[in-house]
C-alpha cells in the first residue's frame, strides 16, 4: 500500500519536470528517510491584490523552485474555519469550527470537539515525525487556555493579547508560563524562534520534522478597544512602496454594483475610504517584508544544516483579503474570489519548479497531500485527496455562517452573511454559483466575467442551474468521499463524473425535479436542520 502511494505521488510530482514514470519504481522512503516539512502560513494574505509581487524571496526561494498553484481555496474565508479545516482535511460543516470567536469558533470549540484527536499532526507523529509550531494558530488561545493539542513536540503559539500586537508578542510553550517580549518586532521573533528548532532537529538525524512557522502579518493590529488598524511593518520598512495601490481592476469600487443581500446595497466608497485603503494596502506590503525575509533566512539554514534537499517548502495563507472590491472596505468573509482565492505554493523532492498548476484544490486537500509526500497512508476520514492526484476535484463550497466584519477602523458588522457558494473549475468551465440565507441567488461565468461583475442568475439556462444547485445540496452536508466524487453520489451508476456527463440531455428531467437547495433563515452557526433542499 505504501508503496502504492508513493509511486503516485513521486510519478505525479515528478513526471510534470522530468516526464520520467521509470522513478516510480523507486523504494517508499524508509521512515528515517522521511522528508521534512516546512510550513510558512501568513495571516489573510491577498492573492488577487498582487502582495507576492512585493516578496523576492517568495519569489525566488518558492515561486522559481517550486510549483504554485493559482486555484487554490480556503473553503470558509475567515481563520479559525481556514486553519482548522488545514489540519483536519475536512470542510468546515464537518469540524464545525465556523468562526473566530465563542461559542461557535475559536481555540475553545476545537477543544470542545476534540478534533486533535483526529488531524495531521497526531498522524505524522504516529510515523515518528516531530512537529513544532510557532507563530499564530487560532484565536482562542489566551492567557487562561494555552494547553497544547495533541501531535507536537514544540507548540509555541502566540497568546492573546499578543497575537494581533505587531510589538508586543506573547507565547506559551507547550502550555507553560505565558512569556512577552515588549518592544520586539512580532515577525523577527518568530524567525530567531524558528532558526533555533531548525537547529534542533538538525540535531537528530534520523527524525523528521514539520515545522510550521506563522506570523501574524499581513492581518491588521487590533487595538485594546477592539479597533481594527493596519498592520504595523517593522521600522526598517516603514517607508517603502510610497507610491503602490491597490490594483485598479474592473471590480474595485465599481459603477454598477450588480450583488444580492447586503451587498448590493454599498455605496461607491468615497475617495477619502479610498485613500484610507490604498494606505491600507500600503501597510500590508510593509508588513510581508519582514516574512519575506525570513523566508531567505529560514532556507539558508535549512541549506547550512543540510536539511533543504530534503525537506517540502511551503508558502500560503488562511484566508484571502478585499480592499475596495466590490465597493468592499477592508476585510474578507464574503464568497467573492478576492476573500477564497489564496497563494499556495511547494517546493522539495520531485516538486517542478516554476511550475503553475490551475487544477482547484482547498485547505481540505493540505493533509493528503503532506500525508502522500511522505509516504504515510492516508486516513479515510479526510474530505479531499492530494493536490497532486490524477483525479482532480471539479467543484466544492465555500460556506460561511456568521455577520460579516468590517475591517479597518470602522468596524460594522453586516448581517445575513450566511451562505453556499459553490465554485466548479474544470478545462472547460468556470463557475460560481451561490445559494444565500436571503434566499437570493448569484451565478457568474468567470471565464467571460472574471471579476464577478454581473450577476446572470435570472438570465443563466435553467439546464446547469439544475445541475449546481444539485451539488451545493450533496456538498453541504458532505463526508470524505462524498465530498471527493459528488457526482457519482447522484449518479450512484457512475456515469456522471463531471458537469459536462451531468449536462446530457437525458438528464434534464431528473435535474428538473430534484429538490432546490435552501437555508430556512439566516443563522450565525451551522444548524443542519436550517439548511438543506426542500
Ligand atoms: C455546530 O455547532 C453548533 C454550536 O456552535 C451546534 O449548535 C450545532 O448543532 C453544530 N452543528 C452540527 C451539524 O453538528
Ligand atoms: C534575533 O537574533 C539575532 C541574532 O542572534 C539578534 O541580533 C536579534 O536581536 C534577534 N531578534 C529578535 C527580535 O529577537
Ligand atoms: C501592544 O502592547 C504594548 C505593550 O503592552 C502596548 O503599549 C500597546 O498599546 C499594545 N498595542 C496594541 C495595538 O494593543
Amino acid at each position: 500500500m505504501k508503496l502504492a502511494l508513493v509511486c503516485l505521488a513521486s510519478l505525479l510530482v515528478a513526471g510534470q519536470t522530468l516526464g520520467a514514470p521509470g522513478k516510480c519504481g523507486r523504494q517508499p522512503p524508509a521512515k528515517q528517510g522521511r522528508p521534512n516539512f516546512v510550513v510558512i502560513l501568513t495571516d489573510d494574505q491577498d492573492q488577487l491584490m498582487n502582495s507576492l509581487d512585493y516578496q523576492p524571496y517568495v519569489k525566488r526561494h518558492l515561486i522559481d523552485e517550486g510549483t504554485s498553484f493559482s486555484k487554490y481555496y480556503t473553503t470558509s474565508a475567515t481563520c479559525c474555519p481556514s486553519r482548522v479545516s488545514m489540519w483536519v482535511g475536512q470542510f468546515a460543516h464537518n469540524h464545525n469550527v465556523t468562526d473566530e470567536n465563542r461559542p461557535h469558533g475559536s481555540y475553545y470549540k476545537f477543544q470542545a470537539g476534540h478534533l486533535d484527536n483526529n488531524w495531521l499532526p497526531l498522524w505524522l507523529q504516529e510515523e515518528g515525525y516531530s512537529n513544532n509550531y510557532i507563530g499564530k494558530f487560532i484565536n482562542g488561545v489566551d492567557k487562561s487556555n494555552t494547553a497544547a493539542p495533541k501531535g507536537w513536540e514544540h507548540f509555541e503559539p502566540l497568546v492573546s493579547p499578543g497575537i494581533y500586537n505587531f510589538s508586543n508578542p506573547i507565547f506559551s510553550l507547550n502550555g507553560g508560563p505565558i512569556e512577552s517580549f515588549p518592544g520586539v518586532y512580532q515577525t523577527d521573533l518568530i524567525l530567531n524562534k524558528s532558526l533555533a528548532r531548525i537547529d534542533a532537529v538538525a540535531q537528530k538525524k534520523d527524525t523528521p520534522f514539520l515545522l510550521v512557522i506563522s506570523p501574524t502579518a499581513p492581518h491588521d493590529e487590533i487595538q485594546e478597544d477592539g479597533t481594527f488598524t493596519p498592520p504595523v511593518p517593522a521600522e526598517r520598512h516603514r517607508h517603502l512602496f510610497p507610491d503602490a495601490q491597490v490594483p485598479r481592476t474592473p471590480n474595485f469600487n465599481p459603477a454598477v454594483q450588480d450583488k444580492v443581500g447586503w451587498m448590493r446595497d454599498l455605496p461607491l466608497l468615497s475617495a477619502l475610504q479610498v485613500e484610507e485603503i490604498d494606505h491600507h494596502y500600503r501597510q500590508r506590503l510593509r508588513a510581508l517584508q519582514a516574512t519575506d525575509e525570513l523566508v531567505d533566512s529560514v532556507v539558508k539554514r535549512l541549506k547550512d544544516r543540510d536539511l533543504l534537499d530534503n525537506t517540502y517548502l511551503i508558502y500560503t495563507t488562511d484566508n484571502g483579503y478585499h480592499l475596495g472590491q466590490h465597493r468592499l472596505f477592508a476585510g474578507k468573509q464574503t464568497p467573492m474570489e478576492n476573500d477564497i482565492n489564496i497563494p499556495f505554493i511547494i517546493r522539495g523532492p520531485g516538486i517542478g519548479k516554476k511550475l503553475v498548476k490551475s487544477n482547484p484544490a482547498t485547505h481540505s486537500h493540505f493533509p493528503a497531500t503532506v500525508l502522500d509526500l511522505a509516504g504515510i497512508k492516508r486516513p479515510a476520514t479526510l474530505d479531499a485527496t492530494s493536490l497532486f492526484d490524477p483525479a482532480h476535484t471539479e467543484s466544492f463550497n465555500v460556506e460561511f455562517w456568521n455577520n460579516q466584519f468590517t475591517e479597518g477602523g470602522s468596524t460594522v458588522r453586516h448581517k445575513q452573511n450566511s451562505y453556499k457558494a459553490l465554485r466548479l473549475i474544470s478545462q472547460k468551465h468556470n463557475l460560481y454559483y451561490s445559494v444565500w440565507c436571503t434566499h437570493e441567488h448569484e451565478f457568474y461565468d468567470m471565464k467571460a466575467d472574471p471579476h464577478q461583475l454581473s450577476n446572470k442568475y435570472s438570465t443563466t439556462d435553467q439546464r446547469v442551474l439544475d445541475r449546481l444547485d444539485a451539488l451545493v445540496t450533496v456538498l453541504h452536508d458532505c463526508k470524505a468521499d462524498v465530498c471527493k466524487f459528488p457526482w457519482q453520489s447522484i449518479h450512484k451508476d457512475g456515469q456522471v463524473k463531471s458537469l459536462d456527463d451531468a449536462l446530457e440531455a437525458k438528464y434534464d428531467a431528473f435535474y428538473r425535479a430534484l429538490p432546490k437547495f435552501r437555508f430556512k433563515s439566516c443563522k450565525v452557526y451551522y444548524d443542519a436542520d436550517n439548511e438543506g433542499a426542500e
